[in-house]
């Protein structure tokens, strides 16, 4: 069997539709897996998917790549408290905001975090979605060991956090403030007047065309003004064609029609 059929059969049985990814690293990735269960060929990885559950598990684990930390790339999102949000919320006092492929939840719970600082009390609507139903569940819970943590303070540790077991739970309050979702980025359709949409780290796993058709559909769902703040490795060359000016790195406004 050929990989494209894999990928078609991938598509029909479980519903994950591999299109959108870069097809050489996706194989790369595929292909290692397969290796370490002996199998080389996709046909007989396509049998022994269907027929165990744990391995279906595991290769959907490495098809969609979970890590996350809270505060990734700590002085990008310094740049968001101090610069980007403070503009939003001076505009519009409750905010809807989409982490979008959230993994564990460290995204978003960072966001709330910086909110609830920013504007004490307010409930912002913070929508987070991912792919990947296990990693949703992880993320509902809050529970994080120290090396998700790394970029927390010492103050906001104590605030926002508990320790439980050997690491932390985040606390009740930040964890109401987050809505989880199951959502395919390249396959289903998007919501509408988010003032900012978070989607980092992610878009690297997909083809330029798959990445185009998605930058596209966020300027969509950004109200006007609204703004895009992508992962510290990306850069989104066509901005203007997309309907975003650019505002600093990682931070796209979308262009006023
Ligand atoms: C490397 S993590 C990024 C997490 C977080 N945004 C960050 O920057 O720390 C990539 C996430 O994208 C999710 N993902 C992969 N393909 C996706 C798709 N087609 N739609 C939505 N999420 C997807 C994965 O399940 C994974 O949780």
């Amino acid at each position: 069997m050929e990989f494209l059929e894999f990928q078609k059969r991938v598509y029909r049985q479980f519903g994950l539709n591999l299109e959108g990814y870069k097809e050489k690293q996706l194989k790369r990735r595929i292909t290692s897996l397969m290796q370490s269960q002996g199998i080389d060929d996709f046909s007989s990885y396509f049998q022994l998917l269907v027929k165990d559950e744990e391995q279906l598990m595991r290769f959907l684990d490495k098809v969609t790549i979970n890590v996350s930390e809270f505060f990734r790339n700590p002085d990008i999102f310094k740049s968001l408290e101090t610069k980007i949000l403070p503009d939003l919320v001076k505009n519009k006092p409750r905010l809807k905001i989409w982490s979008a492929a959230c993994s564990n939840g460290s995204e978003p719970y960072s966001l709330a975090i910086m909110l609830e600082e920013l504007t004490p009390g307010v409930k912002h609507q913070i929508e987070a979605t991912d792919i990947d139903k296990k990693i949703l569940e992880v993320a509902k819970k809050g529970y994080y060991e120290e090396r998700f943590l790394k970029n927390v303070s010492p103050d906001r540790l104590k605030k926002f956090f508990k320790p439980h077991d050997k690491g932390y739970l985040i606390s009740d309050e930040i964890k109401r403030r987050v809505q989880y979702r199951h959502h395919d980025l390249l396959n289903d359709p998007y919501g509408r007047n988010y003032d900012l949409i978070v989607c980092r780290n992610v878009t690297i796993y997909f083809t330029m065309e798959a990445q185009d058709l998605l930058y596209r559909k966020f300027s969509e769902a950004l109200s006007p003004g609204g703004f895009l703040f992508i992962g510290a490795t990306e850069n989104m060359l066509r901005y203007r064609e997309l309907g975003f000016e650019k505002v600093m790195p990682w931070f796209y406004r979308r262009a006023a029609n």
